[in-house]
């Protein structure tokens, strides 16, 4: 699958680590950056990769900031962008079944790198149920 993803200063880390984790797994990553420890805006990024998403460069994004928080506010803006703020693997995999969660957004400075791979690992592979979730995520 071709997934952009993006980060600021707060992410840089954890970024790096899920690259190499997906590119691994056989995905094709396009990384917009940030690529140096220089404090950045994390609008900027989320902006960049929520580009992507929309006009289907790529099918999936992945934005992470310190909380995740900044991003996921960022990313929801743009239409028919789902991004999910996932630190946990129930949500991760709900946010696929239920709300086609088409950018996933982390908090590298609230989990750590091993529960991060495998949120993301969940995360890429869960289907979108559809049926009547198809028709409420059509309501927004
Ligand atoms: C940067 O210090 C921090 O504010 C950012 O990474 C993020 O947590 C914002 O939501």
């Amino acid at each position: 699958m071709k997934v952009v993803i993006g980060c600021d200063h707060g992410g840089l880390l954890l970024k790096n680590g899920i690259v190499a984790l997906l590119q691994g797994l056989g995905h094709q990553i396009e990384d917009v950056g940030t690529f140096t420890n220089d404090s950045v805006d994390y609008p900027e990024f989320a902006k960049t990769v929520c580009a992507k998403v929309q006009d289907g460069t790529c099918e999936r994004g992945i934005l992470i900031c310190g909380t995740g928080i900044g991003m996921s506010m960022v990313a929801n803006r743009f239409e028919g962008i789902r991004a999910a703020l996932c630190h946990e693997l129930f949500t991760a995999r709900m946010s696929r079944e239920h709300n086609d969660a088409n950018v996933l957004c982390l908090g590298a400075r609230v989990i750590g790198p091993g529960l991060a791979d495998e949120i993301v690992r969940v995360w890429m592979t869960t289907e979108f149920a559809g049926g009547r979730h198809l028709k409420r995520i059509e309501m927004f």
